[in-house]
């Protein structure tokens, strides 16, 4: 965290643009629950995602796919009252706006009325950005996603990094900037090469935020499960666990069935 930014006001989105502005970076984790959105908010990130990666690593889903508006909201009310700093966005989930501009305004506005997050993500470009305008009119900050967009999956038919064709990586640098000029206030940018990433970031105004993006992004997130080392059997080149929490957990479950097996547990200080 940043000098200037270790006070215990909200960040926002002007709190955002001005840590672009001064070259500090943003750092973004995930979190669906109050006890995780307490310890991230703890360490200082800046913006807390309620990703709808949560259909992956909370729920066991192989795509982002099946979670719903519902449970989007209930992961994001649980993480806005654990965090007091970050700012909270959530995610749109699959199905809850690409169907027209009525239908992703009213979805923003569930959740944020449901949740009390503070901006919504949604993934795509051009093809969203009639949704975003309609979004930004009713007053809620949109975060843009670009690059690798986990909810067309089965359109691309592969986590592969995205934009390595030319053709590919212009339709990016456009999208991107149609996201600036409709209000997005950041972007983030999955699994795309980290010189693409670089220009992206040098070209616009509005944070943007990687994933397997590269370190000259505005910032960078991860998804907490993995970053904490809980899922142990995902490690594509990007992730840097600072972790080892599947070993350290197993171990302790493991240690804690022979304490209770052998009698060990609780011992004459644990019980009344
Ligand atoms: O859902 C999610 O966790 C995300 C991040 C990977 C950016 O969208």
């Amino acid at each position: 965290m940043a000098e200037q930014f270790k006070d215990k006001r909200r960040i926002t989105t002007k709190t955002l643009q001005e840590m672009k502005a001064s070259n500090h970076k943003i750092s973004m984790l995930t979190a669906y629950d109050y006890t995780m959105a307490k310890i991230i908010d703890a360490g200082g990130a800046d913006v807390i995602l309620v990703g709808d990666s949560a259909s992956n690593v909370m729920s066991g889903h192989e795509t982002t796919l099946p979670i719903t508006l519902e449970q989007m909201i209930y992961h994001a009310s649980s993480v806005v009252r654990g965090a007091q700093r970050a700012m909270i966005v959530v995610d749109l989930p699959f199905g809850s706006y690409q169907g027209n501009t009525k239908e992703a305004l009213s979805s923003s506005i569930k959740i944020m009325k449901e949740s009390g997050a503070h901006a919504v993500k949604l993934e795509g470009g051009d093809d969203v950005v009639d949704s975003i305008k309609r979004i930004l009119l009713a007053g809620i900050p949109v975060m843009g996603h670009l690059g690798l967009i986990p909810q067309s999956i089965y359109k691309f038919g592969s986590y592969s990094v995205r934009a390595q064709e030319e053709t590919e990586a212009n339709k990016l640098i456009e999208d991107a900037k149609k996201l600036e000029i409709a209000g997005v206030f950041a972007i983030v940018l999955e699994k795309v090469p980290a010189e693409l990433a670089k220009k992206i970031a040098d070209s616009l105004s509005i944070p943007v935020i990687g994933i397997g993006a590269g370190n000259r992004c505005d910032g960078q997130v991860l998804v907490s499960h993995d970053m904490f080392g809980m899922t142990h059997e995902f490690s594509p080149r990007f992730l840097r666990r600072y972790l080892n929490l599947y070993e350290e957990m197993k171990n302790a479950v493991n240690q804690y069935c022979l304490d209770v097996q052998m009698g060990d547990f609780p011992n004459s200080k644990e019980q009344y």
